[in-house]
């Protein structure tokens, strides 16, 4: 398969590079005379300048020559073993990608022995060990704090891991899988069903299930529209189920904010949030760390969370 969007670029590529070997031989031709058994002596160009430096027309060296010479040998030998003209891939069949994957299986035979012991080991029972989080911490700084913080605290849309507070579950089991296969938060939208100043009534009851400052009058209204149209996921009594990533609307835990203006923003618009899956991206050794490394998180916080 070829690399360029059409085959002339191949041959561009190709003949520029070769081309570019020939003209540096043409040129070292030019400036044969270091191929006579004497090398001529400098001339005089008769140019003199500050009344004492005079110019010389020296042969180039015969030794540079020859060094260059072997230069021009070696790049193309290097063009015949390794990809570089264009298409051609070079006798050795060498890839980067093929390098780099070499380079990662190295490491991964060389990683392997530090989690052979864990292997069996329950993930409670490595969320106890000192090395065991010292190795999660590592793996989740440089795979998952882009998104949760280096302090797994999260922000506005991403979860806060270390409060106890799960939208999908906090059993090693749940941890495991929304890590190895990834969760997909989706909070249908409904301005087609509900309009925005109903949308501010169903906020106002929202914020009265954690015990928020909100408007008695119109909690009351909203509350009928929390019964017609978000029971079915957040629950009668708003406390969520993780069976389809709802959150518990009771707790003053907030994935986008507890203000009226956020809340309504989600009722109106929905809400989408993706956690990638990392199956395929890390090993299975390393996804079973990270589980007990998040496990341990709330536990080593204190249970109830911020
Ligand atoms: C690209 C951003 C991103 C990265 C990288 C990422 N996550 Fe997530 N993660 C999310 C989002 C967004 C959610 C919330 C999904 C939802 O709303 O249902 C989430 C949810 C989670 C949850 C579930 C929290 C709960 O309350 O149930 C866990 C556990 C988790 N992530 C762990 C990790 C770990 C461990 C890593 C590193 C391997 C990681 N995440 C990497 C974005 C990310
Ligand atoms: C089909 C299931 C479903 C229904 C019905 C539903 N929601 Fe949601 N809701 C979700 C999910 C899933 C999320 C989490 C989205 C995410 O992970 O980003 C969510 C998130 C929210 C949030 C954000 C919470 C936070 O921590 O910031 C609020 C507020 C909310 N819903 C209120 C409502 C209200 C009010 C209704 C009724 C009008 C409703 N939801 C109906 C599934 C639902």
């Amino acid at each position: 398969m070829s690399h360029f969007v059409s085959g002339f670029w191949s041959y561009f590529i190709a003949i520029i590079t070769l081309g570019g070997i020939a003209f540096c031989l043409w040129l070292l031709f030019t400036q044969r005379a270091w191929l006579g058994r004497t090398v001529p002596q400098a001339q005089d160009t008769g140019h003199v300048w500050d009344g004492d430096l005079t110019e010389l027309n020296t042969p180039v060296p015969r030794w540079w020559t020859v060094f260059y010479i072997g230069l021009c040998v070696i790049a193309l030998g290097i063009l015949f073993l390794y990809p570089g003209l264009g298409d051609y891939r070079g006798t050795l069949g060498y890839t980067s990608a093929q390098q780099v994957k070499d380079q990662q299986e190295a490491l991964r035979r060389q990683i392997e022995p530090l989690y052979a012991r864990y292997r069996e080991m329950p993930i409670e029972a490595i969320a106890g060990d000192e090395s065991a989080r010292q190795i999660g911490q590592r793996l989740f700084l440089n795979n998952c704090a882009q998104c949760h913080g280096s302090d797994a605290r999260g922000a506005a849309s991403f979860p806060n891991l270390t409060d106890n507070d799960w939208l999908h579950g906090g059993e090693p089991a749940q941890i495991m899988q929304t890590i190895a296969k990834g969760r997909h938060g989706m909070m249908p939208a409904w301005s087609a069903a509900i309009k925005p100043d109903e949308a501010g009534n169903i906020a106002q009851y929202v914020r009265s299930l954690s015990g928020l400052a909100s408007d008695p009058l119109r909690v009351v209204l909203g509350k009928e529209g929390f019964q017609n149209f978000c029971v079915a996921c957040h629950g009668v009594d708003g406390k969520g189920n993780q069976a389809v990533g709802a959150p518990n609307l009771t707790d003053r835990v907030w994935l986008y904010g507890s203000s009226e203006a956020a809340i309504v923003e989600t009722i109106l618009k929905g809400r989408e949030n993706i956690m990638p899956a990392q199956e395929g991206v890390l090993t299975e050794d390393q996804i079973r760390m990270l589980t007990a490394w998040v496990w341990g998180l709330g536990r080593r916080d204190g249970e109830g969370g911020r």
